[in-house]
């Protein structure tokens, strides 16, 4: 089906407890994987894109690669912008027809965060795509933190309600525990803080940097308003082995798609564990709409309804 929007995906999913998968993909193989392992689980999924992968692929390739993807499934699927710059970056992906955006305003000041999301909301909104922010900031592994400099990035609950009342952003990402790029899963996240930040502003709340978090604390935050999980790292560890293990298989081949093919499917399997991990497997019937709901998810810009 065409690309549909974040919006009632994501609604949906905050009223319903479970989180949509928003898996991070830098070339055809990734975005095939997932794709797979959403249509498979009937799963709704965001197809998210980063700045290195523009930069690795180039914007329309990118956008280009997911809307194929999509057509080819009958589960609702996102083209997502992951950690947008600036505004202008935003434009050009509203134009090359994203479908949910994102500005990462996390290391500017309160008001200039404000500013610039605002701006890129009241723009997108015009065509019905809706805009992820961020506050408080999800740390990186490089950097190296202690566990108290993590708490003091983190999200402070009053301030996020002003924020959301400030910009009309539709989701937020919160800073509650988890660090980027981590390679084992030990993080443990602040249920109290996501609660908070949910009952303050009654929108669909977004973890970044899942790969290094415990399983048990993301169950246990899809209950309180986590309602989209950003999953990067992990896949990328499975591609990158899915290829050692392909050449070593093959050692004398000369054909990339011997090494290709084994990535593709061990990211597959991975992203086939993390949506059942967050509840979405079997929330699409064969009609393409939630199981127990028509079809109608907006996937036209000016915020048409597809069905
Ligand atoms: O925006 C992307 C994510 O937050 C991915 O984080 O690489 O730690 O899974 P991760
Ligand atoms: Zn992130």
């Amino acid at each position: 089906m065409p690309l549909v929007t974040s919006k009632e995906l994501l609604q949906r999913a905050v009223q319903d407890h479970f989180a949509v998968g928003a898996f991070n993909a830098n070339c055809m193989e990734q975005v095939q994987a997932i794709v797979e392992a959403a249509q498979e689980e009937r799963a709704p999924v965001i197809l998210q894109v980063s700045q290195g992968a523009i930069r690795y692929a180039g914007l329309a390739y990118a956008a280009s690669l997911v809307k194929i993807a999509a057509s080819l499934v009958d589960v609702p699927v996102v083209l997502h912008l992951d950690h947008g710059t600036d505004y202008e970056q935003n434009v050009r992906c509203l134009h090359a027809g994203f479908t949910s955006l994102m500005f990462d305003g996390s290391k500017l000041p309160f008001e200039e965060n404000v500013a610039i999301t605002k701006k890129i909301c009241d723009i997108a909104h015009i065509v019905g795509i809706p805009v992820e922010a961020e506050l408080g900031r999800v740390a990186q592994s490089d950097e190296h933190l202690t566990k108290e400099q993590v708490e003091a990035l983190m999200t402070d609950p009053d301030q996020a309600a002003e924020f959301i009342r400030l910009t009309g952003a539709d989701s937020l990402a919160v800073a509650c525990g988890s660090v980027h790029a981590m390679r084992s899963q030990e993080a443990e996240l602040d249920i109290a803080r996501i609660k908070a930040v949910y009952e303050k502003t009654r929108i669909p709340l977004v973890l970044h940097g899942s790969s290094g978090v415990r399983e048990s604390s993301i169950e246990e935050a899809i209950q309180y308003g986590i309602a989209k999980i950003n999953v990067a790292t992990y896949l990328n560890e499975a591609f990158t082995e899915g290829i050692k293990e392909g050449l070593a298989k093959h050692p004398d081949s000369v054909d990339p798609r011997h090494a290709l093919s084994v990535a593709r499917e061990r990211v597959k399997e991975r992203v086939r564990e993390k949506i059942r991990l967050f509840k979405s497997a079997g929330r699409i019937s064969s009609s393409g709409g939630f199981v127990d709901a028509p079809r109608q998810f907006r996937s036209a810009h000016l915020g048409g309804a597809e069905e």
